[in-house]
């Protein structure tokens, strides 16, 4: 039931600890130490020292142990996915997806760890060039600091340790105190693989403690956080010259403007609000639908949204589950009633039983609404009309997030119309914003961060460019 501390290789018994509960029914999963300063300093003094042995490694020999951690989290897949179904009460047909994407997302990182390289510079193209030859090499940062969120805790864990590990850095984590065992299972399983003792550190606990000391360490070259908009401004704010990702929130939008088969969109996008109880930066949140299909849109919706299964996480037939936090649940909740009270009008859900917030459809929302403008991160979706394509796409952009935007058009020119618009980091044509696998580049625009994620894009994020010149 007492959970450890992963420190240097070696698990360390905690000074003290928190009781970790399923969010959906209350039961005691298990006691989590909470990491002291001292202890997060031990674990930044065994990232050095392994940062000194993992960066001699080839990168076959590292590509190798991001092989064997795919292979392992395939074997353990399933237990894998019950940690989640239990600590974050991911529906367990999600949560198994969720582990797929991380055996795929370690693979990735494998791959990439085989070829991280430089370029040749054409210096002759420069009039003080001539007879110069350079090329640049990418180097390993050194200790990277991990703050990772509770939503995907296996795969967005993956998605900071995988390129941290395949360019040679070593890495301190601190996952969200909601899923310290997820973490844990990682540290586990790239014991197994083979990573040096100290090349990934695990420390549970107080996040503005751990964070305050990662961050005002030196020996930390790079802080990568996914999380909310506050505590990543606060991390900026704190970390000087050391590099920074910011993967954060926001209230994603789908344009539904014109397409083949009404019935498959309305499902896709009951899917992309829905899944995981909304609690994905790129869930749905706002779906602005061309006037002309906007009834025939919601009826398919709501009928799509009626036979979606509440309930236990790990009963196979559950869509929907407990939010996070009953806390979490109740701050929307709020929300809705302040909407409700001024134009509003929630034509399916809204209710809450605990933790759990039922799927909502709410119309005549206003922009200024919390349940427009803000980020949710909860199953709520809004359902506009729009008139005009460029009406859609200002809608689209009244936001002050830009992390991803679905766009459902039968024209290509529409399509690249939205692409040059769009105000975001990735626009996804004839699909929901939600769509994404796990090489391509993601991150945002606005307050939805800066730095892109994506296993190739971090490895450039995570390394440094040294210029090599030449004197013929
Ligand atoms: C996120 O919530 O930022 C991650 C979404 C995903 O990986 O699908």
């Amino acid at each position: 039931m007492k959970k450890r501390l992963f420190i240097g290789g070696e698990w360390v018994e905690g000074s003290s600890y928190y009781d970790l509960k399923s969010p959906y029914n209350g039961e005691l999963l298990a006691q989590i130490p909470l990491a002291t300063t001292s202890e997060v300093k031990a674990a930044l003094d065994q990232a050095e020292k392994a940062f000194q042995v993992i960066r001699q490694m080839t990168s076959l020999e590292r590509a190798t142990i991001l092989e064997k951690a795919s292979q392992l989290f395939q074997d353990r897949l399933e237990e894998c996915a019950q940690i989640l179904a239990k600590e974050n009460a991911k529906p367990i047909k999600t949560a198994r997806t969720e582990i797929s994407r991380t055996i795929e997302t370690y693979k990735f990182a494998a791959e990439e760890a085989k070829r991280i390289h430089g370029e040749t510079i054409p210096m002759d193209a420069a009039i003080n060039g001539k007879d110069r030859f350079a090329f640049t090499i990418r180097e390993p940062l050194g200790i990277i600091a991990a703050i990772t969120p509770f939503n995907f805790p296996f795969n967005l864990v993956a998605h900071k340790l995988g390129p941290a590990i395949a360019v040679g850095n070593s890495v301190v984590l601190k996952p969200a105190n909601q899923t310290p065992l997820s973490a844990l299972m990682t540290a586990e399983i790239f014991a197994e693989a083979g990573l040096p003792a100290g090349g990934l550190n695990v420390v549970t606990g107080r996040g503005s403690e751990i964070g305050d000391v990662l961050i005002g360490d030196s020996r930390v070259k790079m802080i990568t956080f996914t999380g909310s908009v506050e505590v990543g401004l606060g991390i900026r704010e704190k970390a000087g010259l050391k590099k920074v990702t910011l993967e954060l929130g926001s209230n994603s939008a789908v344009i539904v403007d014109s397409v083949n088969d009404l019935d498959e969109v309305a499902a896709r996008c009951v899917e992309g609000s829905f899944a995981f109880s909304g609690q994905v930066c790129i869930s749905v949140q706002r779906i602005y639908v061309n006037r002309q299909l906007y009834d025939s849109f919601l009826e398919h919706f709501i009928e799509k949204t009626k036979s979606l299964v509440i309930g236990d996480p790990q009963d196979e037939g559950t869509n929907l589950s407990a939010m996070i936090s009953p806390a979490e649940a109740e701050r929307v909740e709020n929300w809705l009633n302040e909407a409700r009270n001024s134009t509003a009008n929630i034509v399916y859900g809204g209710n809450r039983e605990g933790g759990i917030l039922h799927p909502t459809v709410i119309t005549e929302v206003k922009p200024t609404m919390a349940i427009s403008c803000k980020e949710a991160f909860a199953p709520i979706v809004s359902i506009v009309p729009y008139d005009s394509f460029d009406q859609a796409i200002e809608y689209v952009n009244d936001s002050d997030y830009g992390l991803q935007a679905g766009v459902y058009t039968t024209s290509i020119g529409q399509a690249f119309d939205a692409i040059r618009k769009i105000e975001v980091g990735g626009v996804i044509i004839n699909d929901i914003p939600s769509f994404r696998v796990d090489q391509m580049p993601y991150g945002g625009v606005k307050n939805s961060g800066t730095g892109r994620e994506g296993v190739k894009y971090s490895v450039e994020e995570m390394t440094e460019l040294k210029l090599v010149s030449f004197k013929l």
